[in-house]
């Protein structure tokens, strides 16, 4: 067996240890109410959510693929209609469209932000165009402006895919309250986080949560009286009980993550060939993410990881490139994203990652760099 890296790119232990108490108290809590579904710690856990993001419905899921999966049902988007969004993303974005029959359109990132480019939006809008999904990658808010003009002006929904981004802010908003429905995700590696999978979604439309917790109940507003065929997708209690005890710990995570990110941008500096994430506004650094470079990214991955550092690609292939999409998205063309897919390189990040740790990771990339890149 081979042994886990010594930096690996994630740690949940420290934070599991910290609140070993709290996540105690709240699995005999639900041991001993005896509800395991829809129970109320779910109910309590919907409704800090609500009052955190700003929005009057959330609505926790099974995922954060089902969440997109609901939204684009409960806005009743299927064959025909087509759905724009990133090709820079995890697979689950397009996946969801191509679920509900309709076709992802594909429009390229920005290279500073590997966000969508807000300025190639409106030529990919056609009349079957129905819905936009902005991902906020890697933490980072997408600019919504242009998108809540565009969508305003066509009259096309917005469904911000919110799995990377729980807790950052756009203006005095958060991500996620900003479009028709925000979709977000509590798979373990997260900001916030589950011990399993889970997900939810959040409107502002009290129609659009009716559809959506219908849909997530076997199509039913009443037990045994199902009205459409819907889906078997329910936060369960104990996810949500230890999802409670963290969600107030949630801003001091995430800017302990804006403070590993500055510091590792000052660590990192003046490397030829490799790019530092800029310190945007209410970005909450998911992920670290740089980019190397002169074709040399693969060689630096395998000497970060004999020197026992993990690192990951998010993402090697951009989505219009899989194979599912090769043939019916052949002519599809996002050069920006294609060559960030050879060129990004995630490194450990977590809120309490140790300075040492980053001290050591920079350093030792400063070598590789200057023995590979060079
Ligand atoms: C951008 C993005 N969208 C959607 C998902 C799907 O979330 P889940 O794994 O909870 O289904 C993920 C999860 O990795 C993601 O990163």
């Amino acid at each position: 067996m081979t042994q886990p890296p010594k930096y690996p790119v994630l740690d949940l232990q420290p934070q599991i240890q910290t609140h070993w108490a709290e996540f105690q108290s709240a699995f005999q809590r639900v041991l001993q109410s005896g509800q395991f579904i829809l129970g109320p710690e779910e109910h309590a856990f919907e409704s800090e959510c609500a009052t955190y993001l700003g929005a009057p419905h959330a609505i926790g899921l099974n995922s954060g693929t089902d969440a997109l999966f609901i939204a684009l049902r409960a806005l009743n988007i299927g064959p025909g209609d087509e759905v724009i969004t990133t090709p820079f993303t995890f697979f689950a974005t397009a996946e969801a469209i191509s679920h509900v029959g309709a076709t992802p359109v594909f429009v390229d990132i920005d290279e500073g932000t590997f966000n969508l480019n807000p300025s190639l939006m409106e030529p990919a809008i056609t009349t079957r165009t129905r819905a936009i999904i902005p991902v906020h990658l890697f933490g980072r808010p997408v600019n919504m402006d242009p998108i809540s003009s565009l969508a305003e002006h066509y009259g096309i929904k917005v469904i911000e895919d919110c799995a990377q981004c729980f807790g950052a802010p756009w203006g005095d908003k958060k991500t996620g309250s900003l479009g028709e429905f925000g979709c977000f995700s509590f798979f373990p590696t997260k900001n916030l986080s589950a011990f399993g999978d889970g997900g939810m979604i959040v409107t502002h439309d009290d129609a659009l949560a009716s559809r959506a917790r219908m849909l997530r109940a076997h199509g039913s507003r009443r037990k045994y009286f199902n009205e459409e065929a819907g889906y078997n997708s329910r936060l369960d209690e104990l996810q949500a009980a230890m999802l409670r005890v963290k969600l107030p710990h949630l801003d001091g995570w995430n800017q302990a993550r804006r403070v590993c990110a500055e510091r590792y941008n000052q660590l990192l500096t003046g490397i030829p060939q490799l790019i530092t994430p800029d310190i945007s506004e209410g970005h909450v650094f998911h992920q670290y993410t740089i980019r190397l470079r002169g074709g040399r990214r693969d060689l630096v991955q395998a000497g970060l990881a004999e020197a026992g550092i993990a690192s990951m690609i998010y993402y090697p292939v951009p989505v219009h490139r899989l194979k599912l999409y090769e043939e019916s998205h052949r002519h599809t063309s996002c050069p920006v994203a294609e060559q960030l897919a050879t060129e990004v390189l995630s490194l450990p990040i977590y809120p309490e990652l140790p300075l040492e740790s980053q001290v050591f990771i920079a350093s030792t990339l400063r070598q590789i760099c200057r023995e590979t890149l060079t």
